[in-house]
């Protein structure tokens, strides 16, 4: 495995299981190399959408062990996503053994440390039931496979330029934002096809009332850094990143004060440093924020910010196994 190339796209591992929620209970995990799943046509995933997602990595440390990061937190927020959409609710115990169980079968897929590529998890929950009219389902299946990824920055931490999109909304104030919903990704997609095309890493998303207040940044949290404060977003509306909360504990950690509040667009120009946060990329500083409808642009200049890059290493030494890890996030799956 040529480890350096890898981006983040799928790449074939040993096994991947599928738990089937039926009859009032989960049944028992079923191991396989099979890549497709037998669904039937009127499922409710495939006709209305009821389907939520996780996303987890596993770490190949300095000394060699392999780390899954926070699987506890993933299980809280499927059940969390389950319980939005109307989904039967995965046991966290359930979650966290297979997630575990998957590392463990595929191992070797698990890049080595000096390549900063890592093992992405990938648990899907699917309403499998036929269900032709619109109503919650009493079936659903529980996919979890795995898929070594890239580093997110092959080159070393830089930062990136974004883009503030108002013409397309991620989610409404009582929606599903807040939950890992496929539904949220598809309602964004037009967005950050055009981001890109136009030359951006990611989309700042607003709130869909007033368009004044941030929301996320891509499949990612935003936060930024003033005055030795981390400041970032609160609203009905954002996913709780669980990366953002383990920097918040990091930045307390380094005698920032920490605010999670609503953050207004129009403080975009006051902040120090500006950054995406999510398990895909860990931190992305944002060296630019280009508003496509005014064309207004706000450089933070091309250097990664020292918090961030501060922050950044914090995360990744516990990610890795270079510090102690004292939060207890992380849990040894093997060798
Ligand atoms: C919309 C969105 N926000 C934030 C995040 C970051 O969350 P986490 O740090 O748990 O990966 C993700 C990725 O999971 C996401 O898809």
């Amino acid at each position: 495995m040529n480890w350096r190339e890898l981006g983040f796209n799928y790449t074939r591992t040993n096994e991947n299981v599928r738990i089937v929620f039926r009859n009032g209970a989960w049944g028992e995990p079923v191991y396989t190399t099979d890549e497709y799943i037998p669904l039937h046509i009127s499922a409710a995933c495939l006709n209305y959408g009821l389907e939520c997602f996780e996303g987890l990595k596993a770490f190949r440390g300095i000394d060699g062990k392999v780390r899954l990061f926070r699987a506890d937190e993933n299980a809280r927020r499927m059940q969390a996503s389950a319980r939005k959409l109307c989904l039967p609710v995965p046991p966290q115990e359930l979650f966290v053994a297979a997630c575990k169980e998957i590392v463990r079968r595929n191992i070797e897929f698990v890049p080595p440390y000096e390549t900063g590529a890592t093992l992405y998890l990938r648990p899907i929950l699917l309403g499998s039931q036929p269900c032709l009219g619109v109503r919650a389902v009493q079936e659903a299946t529980l996919i979890i496979y795995a898929s070594p990824v890239g580093p997110y920055f092959k080159e070393g931490i830089h930062p990136i330029a974004v883009a503030i999109d108002r013409s397309q909304d991620r989610s409404a104030p009582r929606g599903t934002g807040d939950v890992k919903a496929g539904g949220n990704y598809a309602s964004s997609m037009l967005s950050n096809e055009r981001a890109h095309d136009e030359g951006y890493s990611a989309v700042i998303y607003s709130d869909s009332v007033e368009h004044r207040y941030i929301e996320e940044c891509g499949a990612a949290n935003f936060f930024a850094i003033k005055d030795n404060r981390y400041i970032t977003p609160k609203s009905p509306s954002i996913l709780p990143s669980i990366t953002n909360n383990s920097l918040r504990w990091l930045a307390a950690d380094m005698g920032l004060v920490v605010e999670e509040r609503a953050v207004e667009l129009a403080e975009l120009p006051t902040f120090d440093e500006a950054a995406a946060c999510g398990t895909g990329v860990a931190i992305s500083p944002i060296g630019s924020i280009t508003d496509l409808q005014t064309g207004e642009r706000i450089d933070y200049g091309p250097q990664v910010g020292k918090h961030t890059l501060a922050l950044y290493n914090a995360l990744q030494d516990i990610q890795y196994g270079r510090t102690e890890d004292k939060y207890g996030w992380c849990e040894e799956v093997g060798e």
